[in-house]
């Protein structure tokens, strides 16, 4: 195919804003698949993003589109529409020359519409702005103009207005593709290359990556090498994407399509490594990263009986997904399980999701947390981890301030968009959570974009859900990372009469300390049920008792009704209440169920 008949292009967008529909009225227009089905969104595959109306997983297509009695390939990359994938969305739309930035036209800018432009404007792109839903009865499209013009300097003349729905103007959208992105730049002479975009697992055929070539030529049988990886593969099959998998003999420069290569792991193909051919090794294309994990948490199940089943859950779902972390941990209490890493909350909550809908796993998830750092100052320590920075995974190895420099905690970028009317109780939202004001700019008359520095621990648990109430829905929020910064961090133990609960330790800011402490052991006194003697929960840093709660002795012996009963009577109850003990962990000369540790560890 000329290369200079070629335009690749993704669509951008808050979520909701239209992607998904735009992208199916773009493939029925050029036949890529039967106008059947409206709304059918054939491009979101997994049943959550159906659900959900969010897009999780890249997918794309190549379209042919008539044009003046020319035909054009429009390879549509498609990206996930949310935050905790923006290592994504940046890598698919560096296989692009230019975006479509769709806008609601009643809902304007949002968040991550502004995430997203600078993601499309920092690759240089051309940036198509696309105002959609102009068939909704209070669309304002001037409006939605003139925010695009303040906020990213767009003329307004550049703005098409459709709807996605109706299909009204759709057809502009495709001839202004093909007028204003330029083909790109590819070097069939040169040696193959090619930008690792996305990969999915087929349990018949493995690994089925989907690439971009920069340069050059690949063909079935060719050897190819992942450049961060160094393994090789051979060539299976190879082809383009419409949106189902259409096999052809080559691919080449320019062009976007998938190969299969006997890959085993969706590790194997890692989004942004390059391939090359073995005979031409080529330099990698830059900015390769490796997933970074910011939410943790622990998953069990509920019954260690599952455990089995629970695993080929997990096996299966990560290998789909490489950038989830897995690691085996066990608790005291709720058995053997894993401490699973996570790109963001939705993230995290999306595998939950799939986990319990797509394998029927009942699962136990634990709350959320972040990995914190420390700079050791004990040359015993730094000798002992073989470094001066360490992660902290399990509380309870915190290292003592004693033996430290500093501790460090993950801060990100938060962006809020809302109607003027929530501006002073979104502000009081983000001081309580101990953010810091860094710019706040009105968007039009009645809204404005506000940006705090956050510690990622203070936005994981409820944050989103607190904004979304006190502005009635209308409040938009997106988060980028922003690196680590000092913090004082502290550890709070949990006593039963005295022993330690291990599983319970939990490191918290130095202001949070109390108030967690408090709500941790009221919490334990509400699930823990009164034993024959009185029980003492305590909150400690160190040898410091910062809380305490108290459960009352039993007062009536259980078997004493049975005094003067017969001894079958007994032994049942005896009996019965040994079974029970089986969900006990004893700590001390306490019985604590399991529920116990649940209704503490569990998120809310
Ligand atoms: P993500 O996958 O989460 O990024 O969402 P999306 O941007 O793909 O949004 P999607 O296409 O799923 O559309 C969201 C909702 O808006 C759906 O209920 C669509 O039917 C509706 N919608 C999309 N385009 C139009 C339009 O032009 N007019 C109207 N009235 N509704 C639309």
């Amino acid at each position: 195919f000329p290369v200079d008949k070629i335009r690749n292009f993704s669509i951008i967008a808050h979520i909701d804003h239209g992607k998904s529909t735009l992208a199916d009225r773009l493939l029925e227009m050029t036949g890529a698949i039967a106008k059947t089905d409206r709304n059918k969104q054939v491009l979101d595959k997994l049943q959550v993003e159906r659900e959900r109306g969010i897009t999780v997983k890249a997918q794309t297509a190549s379209l042919f589109y008539k044009h003046k009695g020319q035909t054009y390939l429009l390879n549509l990359i498609d990206t996930p529409g949310h935050v905790d994938f923006s290592y994504e969305v940046s890598r698919s739309i560096s296989a692009c020359q230019g975006v479509l930035l769709i806008v609601d036209a009643n809902e304007g800018i949002q968040a991550q519409t502004v995430a997203n432009f600078y993601l499309a404007f920092e690759a240089q792109l051309t940036i198509i702005p696309v105002i959609n839903k102009i068939d909704l009865k209070n669309a304002d499209p001037d409006r939605v103009e003139k925010q695009l013009e303040k906020m990213f300097d767009i003329p307004r003349e550049e703005c098409i207005r459709i709807s996605a729905k109706l299909g009204t103007n759709v057809d502009q959208v495709l001839e202004e593709i093909v007028k204003r992105i330029p083909p790109p730049t590819a070097k069939l002479g040169e040696p193959f290359k090619a930008l690792v975009f996305d990969s999915t697992f087929d349990h018949y055929r493995g690994v089925v990556a989907s690439i971009a070539l920069f340069s050059g030529q690949v063909c079935k049988g060719d050897k190819i090498v992942s450049a961060h990886l160094g393994k090789t593969y051979e060539v299976n099959e190879l082809g383009i994407l419409r949106p189902d998998e259409q096999p052809t003999e080559r691919l080449f420069a320019g062009q976007v399509g998938y190969v299969i290569a006997g890959m085993k792991e969706v590790k194997d193909a890692q989004i942004g490594d390059t391939f090359y051919l073995q005979k031409h090794p080529v330099e990698a294309l830059p900015g390769f990263k490796a997933a970074k994990c910011m939410v943790f948490a622990g998953i069990y199940p509920t019954d260690q009986s599952e455990y089995p089943s629970l695993r080929s859950a997990v096996e299966k779902l990560t290998l789909n997904d490489s950038s989830v972390k897995v690691q085996k941990d066990s608790s005291l209490a709720l058995g053997a399980g894993w401490r699973l890493g996570f790109l963001g909350l939705l993230h995290m909550e999306v595998f939950n999701q799939r986990l319990e809908q797509e394998y029927n796993a009942s699962v136990i998830v634990t709350a959320p947390t972040v990995p914190y750092k420390t700079i050791l100052a004990s040359p015993k320590l730094i000798k002992e981890y073989g470094q001066e920075v360490v992660t902290i995974v399990n509380p309870t190895n915190f290292p003592e301030k004693s033996s430290v420099v500093e501790y460090l905690e993950p801060m990100v970028m938060g962006t809020i968009i809302s109607p003027d009317d929530f501006t002073g109780k979104i502000m009081s939202l983000c001081q309580s959570r101990r953010a810091v004001q860094k710019n706040m700019v009105y968007i039009d008359d009645h809204r404005v974009m506000m940006q705090y520095l956050f510690p990622l621990n203070e936005i994981v648990v409820d944050f989103y859900d607190e904004l979304k109430s006190m502005s009635s829905g209308y409040a938009s929020f997106d988060y980028e990372d922003a690196g680590y910064e000092p913090a004082e961090l502290i550890k709070i133990d949990f006593l039963l009469n005295g022993n330690p609960v291990e599983e319970l330790t939990t490191i918290v800011h130095k202001d949070r300390a109390y108030n967690t402490g408090k709500a941790m052991c009221i919490r334990l006194k509400e699930s823990i049920p009164r034993q024959m003697f009185e029980i003492a929960v305590q909150a400690a840093i160190g040898s410091k008792i910062i809380a305490r709660e108290t459960i009352k002795a039993y007062r009536k012996n259980v078997l004493a009704k049975c005094y003067g009963g017969d001894i079958t009577r007994k032994m049942k109850l005896l009996k019965k209440q040994a079974e029970g003990k089986k969900k006990m962990r004893r700590i001390g000369n306490i019985d604590v169920p399991k529920e116990a540790f649940i209704n503490v560890l569990k998120r809310k």
